[in-house]
């Protein structure tokens, strides 16, 4: 779950982060004559006024080799997690047909709303750790088995929510299956009988129950998680012990949906590392080493990953009432996303050198501690300005190894951890973490354009961070989209965006900010952090915008 790696600057984002040194403002002058009091106060006021002009003045040099076409950003890496954990499901999307929050067939409407906005490519089913514990019949027709959820809370696990119901949600919100099969507690034969359930367009027993239960048709299922976390909660096993049972789940839990045989295929991810320590490395190492040698008999097609920001374990950061330390040991923790991110490519890359497996990141965020007075199993926290930035770092990580890094989860979708949505029975509030994933919708599946920048420097408190970063693509229109954070809390970016080889005349979108870096939405404010509106005007291939402090700015530029 945690980790911990050494912090260097970002590498592959082809940004400059000066020396120290470099960019700061010199200061030389003499006073003479008046009072030491005086003196001091007006070399203050002196230091201040040319802080404030040399810093205003800093611009950040942007250029966007708009003729280069890099990976396509695939939209999977904006895929959503959703765990019964907590108030995840049950409450987050379920709350049954009898209840009085608007609902169709008991998964709440201004969930599926808000959600749709967001054109979830994915979401990952039912774990985490739940899924190695889970037994899919036991939510399956009329009758529902009552069963514990250990994992989370020991709480009462009633089953309503099962397939069907997951199956519909999707349908509701627009996404894709990615179902994660137990390996843990379950069996070979269990995962494959499901499997047939959902997906096999033959009268089969299974297939009359799957139309009894009210869907004739098969279902489509795109991903297909082999465990979750099988070195810890996914049951302690060593990567042989791992591999022995991917190999036999790879071969026998098919899809036979008619839909999914040549094109469309299921993709099968098999169980990767959890942090950069060489109990990691060797995991990675091991499977895709047999990826390398795999016979016919068995496939994998993506490599999962999981890496929370937590800093240090068990979380303990608060996730309100934090200030600018906290901001930025937080982002600090978070940007080494990069580093693992590299460090497992490169394995895979050994032998993997046509990155033919994806290597999905599918449980990331932030992880603080539990909001005083919530259930601590139920992994409740708040979402922040901070957690907005966040999102967009890691997003852009994800976006410049694209050619690897093909899906992403973030955890989780509602009430839990770094979520987009929370509720409270019939309230709703939409995240910090929600707007970035609307701003950022015309990423999905555009292609990456490579921008080269001079980051600069943001620091407090010891910390370095980059000032700023970036990322630009193409949509399949052609329209080209820049997303660009500026990190730095208490100083504005002036951006100088180089748009050669273009007939850019204005860029408009919306940009994300508020008055502190832990600024919230809640039930009785929603409205804190929320998208405004920003352009500016390009004159001679060349963009020039303010970027307000801490904020994330997502937008088109007009040709
Ligand atoms: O997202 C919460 C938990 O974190 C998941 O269940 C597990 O896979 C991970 O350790």
């Amino acid at each position: 779950m945690a980790q911990k790696l050494a912090f260097r600057p970002p590498r592959a984002i082809q940004c400059r982060i000066p020396h120290r040194s470099q960019g700061r403002p010199t200061f030389l002058f003499a006073l003479q004559g008046g009072s030491s009091l005086v003196r001091s106060l007006f070399a203050s006021l002196t230091l201040l006024a040319v802080a404030v002009t040399v810093t205003a003045a800093q611009r950040v040099q942007m250029s966007v080799d708009v003729a280069k076409a890099g990976a396509k950003i695939d939209r999977n890496i904006f895929g959503q997690f959703a765990e019964h954990l907590g108030h995840g499901v049950y409450e987050g999307i379920w709350v049954g047909s009898d209840s009085r929050i608007p609902n169709t067939r008991g998964i709440r409407n201004d969930v599926v709303a808000a959600l749709k906005a967001l054109k979830v490519p994915d979401v990952r089913w039912p774990g985490g750790c739940f899924a190695d514990e889970y037994h899919w019949r036991k939510g399956m027709g009329p009758q529902r088995t009552v069963t514990l959820n250990p994992n989370w809370g020991g709480v009462i696990e009633p089953n309503t929510f099962g397939t069907h119901e997951f199956m519909d949600f999707l349908d509701q919100i627009g996404a894709e299956a990615y179902l994660s099969v137990n390996v843990g507690s379950g069996t070979p034969q269990e995962a494959a009988e499901w499997l047939e359930y959902l997906t096999t367009a033959r009268p089969t027993t299974l297939a009359k129950e799957r139309a009894a239960n009210g869907h004739p048709a098969p279902y489509q299922i795109a991903f297909l998680g082999i465990g979750n976390e099988s070195w810890d909660c996914g049951g302690n096993m060593t990567p042989d012990y791992y591999l022995s049972q991917l190999k036999i789940y790879s071969r026998f839990v098919r899809n036979f949906n008619p839909a999914q045989q040549d094109k469309q295929q299921m993709l099968k991810i098999a169980v990767g590392p959890g942090g950069s320590d060489a109990r990691w490395t060797e995991w990675t190492d091991a499977i895709m080493k047999a990826y390398q040698n795999h016979t016919w008999s068995w496939d994998m097609n993506g490599l999962s990953m999981h890496s929370y920001t937590v800093v240090k374990w068990p979380p303990s950061y608060a996730s309100v009432g934090f200030g600018e330390t906290e901001y930025a040991q937080i982002l600090k923790s978070t940007l080494e996303m990069n580093d693992l991110v590299e460090k497992h490519s490169a394995i895979m890359d050994k032998y993997d050198p046509k990155k033919k497996v994806a290597l999905v990141v599918d449980e990331w965020g932030g992880w603080y501690a539990p909001l005083p007075g919530s259930t601590p199993g139920f992994l409740v926290q708040q979402n922040s300005l901070r957690d907005a930035v966040l999102a967009a770092l890691n997003l852009n990580i994800f976006a410049r190894h694209a050619d690897r890094v093909r899906m992403a989860n973030i955890a989780q979708m509602i009430n839990v951890l770094q979520a987009m949505i929370l509720t409270d029975k019939e309230k709703m509030v939409l995240t910090p973490t929600y707007y970035v994933y609307k701003m950022y919708v015309p990423f999905q599946d555009a292609t990456f354009v490579p921008v080269t920048f001079e980051a600069g420097t943001y620091t407090h408190d010891g910390i370095t961070l980059p000032r700023v970063d970036v990322i630009a693509a193409k949509d399949k229109a052609g329209q080209l989209w820049l997303a660009i954070t500026n990190v730095d809390p208490n100083q504005p970016a002036e951006i100088e965006v180089s748009l050669a080889g273009t007939n850019a005349n204005l860029a408009a979108g919306e940009t994300l900010t508020a008055s502190t870096v832990d600024s919230v939405n809640t039930f009785d404010a929603p409205n804190t952090v929320v998208p405004k509106p920003v352009s500016a005007k390009a004159q001679d291939g060349k963009l020039t915008l303010k970027l307000a402090p801490k904020s994330v700015t997502v937008i088109a530029v007009e040709q």
